[in-house]
């Protein structure tokens, strides 16, 4: 294994009317909060009222409107308020959108530069406001990782800062916030939860073997829990399952001892930097190509491990195993209800190329990657998604 740090800040307050503990909580940090949500999916399911209740005693002020996929223009409002009103503590009421936009608006109101300059150049992020967090979706991690994922509407540049100081504080995970969401979210989420548990697991190091069990484990209850949740969204136990399944699946706790660097997502930012996609949606037509593309002697026995392990494919030609595994991976994300193509949602081959150079050259995919790709080799993975 492969030396590591684990330290993880957060303090969860995962289940039934946690919620309760907000304002002792928020306290610790101030009572003049910024509260960010987005497009108002908090107002109809009763979550934004019980929010105000409970903060009575804080003065609040509000940045709405956060998009899926958020923008850089809303971080750049929220870092304005922030400095104007001089907020103590912001409250991210949403999913990792919410969240994301509420780490950069916490890291841009501590600095007098432009907030895209942090993005940039992370060495530049020197202090943060404390961020809380109250999930409304299950699928980022955002809720408990150090990441925020922000797009530059005006370059199309969609590209993440990650340092510890915008591990949020305080996270609220309550599962029945998760009854109101539509099943496309669901869907999109639960693909996001794998494909994270797939960057991590599908990597060269073979020698975490408890990091890789764990990794299986977690898939497994996707995949046990995904349909559930579509069929019945209030079902408490497969919410709850898979609520802490996306938290586990991104807060470093499995690629400790392993390392490397992710495959799908880079490519799948730049669909959603160029056409704005929900990110789960990229990654489920995306994930099965890759792995149909870097499926090779090199990286056949992980694949068929993971049949194994995960779906009980039981074959001695490692080769079959492997494509039995793949396939029941690509016909699960079907069974959501989520798209095998780019062409269902209206993406063509016009900006094949130019994306795959972005996706080389913003990340660790060409040097580090489980199977290095070069610009050639992602445009081939958009051809076989056409
Ligand atoms: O905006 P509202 O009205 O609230 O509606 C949202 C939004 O339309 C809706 N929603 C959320 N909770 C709901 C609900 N609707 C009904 N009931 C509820 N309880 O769901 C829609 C999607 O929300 P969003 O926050 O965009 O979803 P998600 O959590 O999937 O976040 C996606 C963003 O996070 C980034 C993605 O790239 C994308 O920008 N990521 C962040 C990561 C991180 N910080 O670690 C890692 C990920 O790989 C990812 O890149
Ligand atoms: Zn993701």
């Amino acid at each position: 294994m492969n030396n590591f740090t684990f330290y993880i800040p957060t303090d969860i307050r995962f289940g039934r009317n946690q919620i309760q503990c907000l304002p002792e909580e928020l306290a610790k940090y101030g009572r003049k909060v910024l509260l960010v949500y987005g497009g108002g999916s908090i107002k109809r399911n009763g979550i934004y009222d019980k929010v105000y209740e409970l903060l009575k005693d804080f003065q609040v002020f509000e940045l709405s409107g956060i998009e899926p996929n958020p923008k850089l223009t809303s971080v750049e409002k929220g870092a304005e308020i922030c400095k104007k009103e001089g907020i103590e503590v912001i409250l991210a009421v949403g999913g990792g959108s919410v969240i994301d936009a509420s780490k950069h608006i916490a890291c841009s109101a501590c600095y007098e530069g432009e907030p895209w300059d942090l993005v940039l150049d992370r060495s530049k992020v020197k202090k943060a406001l404390p961020i809380a967090v109250v999930l409304t979706i299950c699928a980022t991690g955002s809720e408990m990782n150090s990441g925020a994922v922000i797009s530059n509407e005006k370059t199309c540049e969609k590209l993440e800062i990650n340092t510890p100081l915008l591990y949020p504080r305080l996270s609220i995970c309550d599962p029945t916030y998760l009854y109101t969401l539509p099943d496309s979210q669901t869907a999109a989420g639960t693909a996001d939860i794998i494909s994270h548990i797939f960057e991590q697991y599908f990597q060269k190091n073979d020698e975490a073997f408890v990091t890789d069990r764990i990794s299986e484990a977690l898939l497994k209850t996707c995949f046990k829990y995904g349909p559930v949740a579509m069929k019945d969204p209030c079902n408490y136990e497969a919410r709850s399952n898979l609520m802490w399944t996306s938290t586990l699946a991104l807060n470093h706790l499995i690629t400790v001892g392993k390392g490397g660097a992710w495959s799908v997502h880079p490519i799948e930012h730049e669909l959603s930097a160029f056409y704005d996609i929900t990110h789960g949606v990229g990654l489920a037509i995306l994930t099965p190509a890759w792995m149909k593309y870097v499926l090779c002697d090199e990286t056949v026995d992980r694949f068929a491990m993971y049949g194994k392990n995960v779906w009980n494919i039981d074959c001695d030609d490692r080769y079959e195993a492997a494509d039995k595994a793949i396939e029941k991976t690509k016909d699960f994300f079907v069974s959501l209800g989520l798209p095998e193509k780019l062409s269902e949602v209206g993406i063509t081959e016009e900006k094949f190329k130019e994306m795959a150079e972005e996706a080389v050259r913003t990340s660790g995919i060409k040097t580090r990657a489980y199977y290095p790709l070069d610009v050639e080799d992602v445009v081939k993975i958009f051809e076989m998604c056409r």
